[in-house]
């Protein structure tokens, strides 16, 4: 992935049935303007995927999946495979923190998704970010770096240069104890160079210099533009605020280039 484009990601987690993601698509097309400087994906419920891979101009907007299971086939009922999705979304959440406290996923269920969506072409976002506890205990360094090393584990350099980090800290999602309390720009900077010196610790200079690395956690479009001009943030994972088309669209805008909103 290259940092020259600003990634900006709607998580709708489990909202919007079929029809209704249907609807928001079609508005959000049409309020979206489209530039060379940014990615728009969206990641609705998996029901939705299929219909909207038909419906979606590719170049206007890319699908990606909440979630998946590592294995490519067989006898695991309920269970959708990043083999099934191959074709039909361009990336996939990984790790996210509704995942790992709601669902349990271990560090090596995430760790094997990421291998099964490498291996199908399929960029994984791996979510990564400490809890309320463990920020106040003041754990979020150790935190991220053991999951960014639990997930990254069995990543090649070449792998990676496919591969998405999204700082996500648990304790700002709105749905989550966050309540919408977003966390400050200098505390976003700091842990996102603690993820980059990991990375080059793990993979060398260039790769921690080229490797995307997305905010999440309560953005909305008032506070989008102080983490977009964050210079190590290259983009959003935008939960409840991505759920109206309008306020989505109005933090899309907030990362083209010509926006006004520079890096400081
Ligand atoms: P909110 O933007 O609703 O806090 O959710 C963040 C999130 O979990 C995105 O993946």
């Amino acid at each position: 992935m290259s940092r020259d484009k600003t990634l900006i990601v709607a998580n709708w987690k489990m909202n919007l049935n079929v029809g209704e993601a249907s609807l928001y698509l079609h508005q959000l097309a049409k309020l979206v303007k489209s530039h060379r400087d940014v990615e728009v994906v969206l990641a609705p419920t998996a029901l939705a995927l299929q219909s909207l891979s038909l419906q979606v101009n590719s170049r206007q907007f890319k699908l990606a999946a909440q979630n998946f299971y590592w294995r490519d086939h067989g006898p695991y009922t309920g269970e959708i495979s990043a083999t099934q999705l191959r074709g039909i979304v361009q990336y996939a959440l990984v790790g996210h923190s509704e995942r790992r406290h709601v669902f349990h996923d271990s560090d090596k269920d995430i760790r094997a998704k990421v291998q099964a969506a490498i291996r199908n072409h399929i960029i994984p976002i791996l979510c990564i970010g400490e809890t309320a506890s463990e920020h106040a205990d003041g754990e979020t360094r150790d935190v991220v770096h053991d999951q960014l090393v639990g997930g990254l584990a069995n990543v090649t350099s070449e792998e990676l240069e496919h591969v998405v980090i999204a700082y996500e800290p648990v304790w700002a999602i709105s749905a989550g104890d966050g309540r919408g309390r977003a966390d400050k720009p200098e505390d976003v900077t700091a842990v996102i160079r603690v993820i980059r010196n990991q990375i080059k610790h793990l993979y060398g200079p260039k790769a921690a210099e080229s490797i995307q690395v997305l905010y999440g956690a309560s953005v909305n479009p008032d506070n989008a533009a102080a983490f977009l001009a964050i210079p190590e943030v290259d983009g959003l994972l935008v939960g409840g605020a991505s759920l109206n088309a309008h306020d989505f669209n109005e933090i899309i805008k907030k990362a083209h280039k010509g926006s006004g909103v520079a890096k400081v």
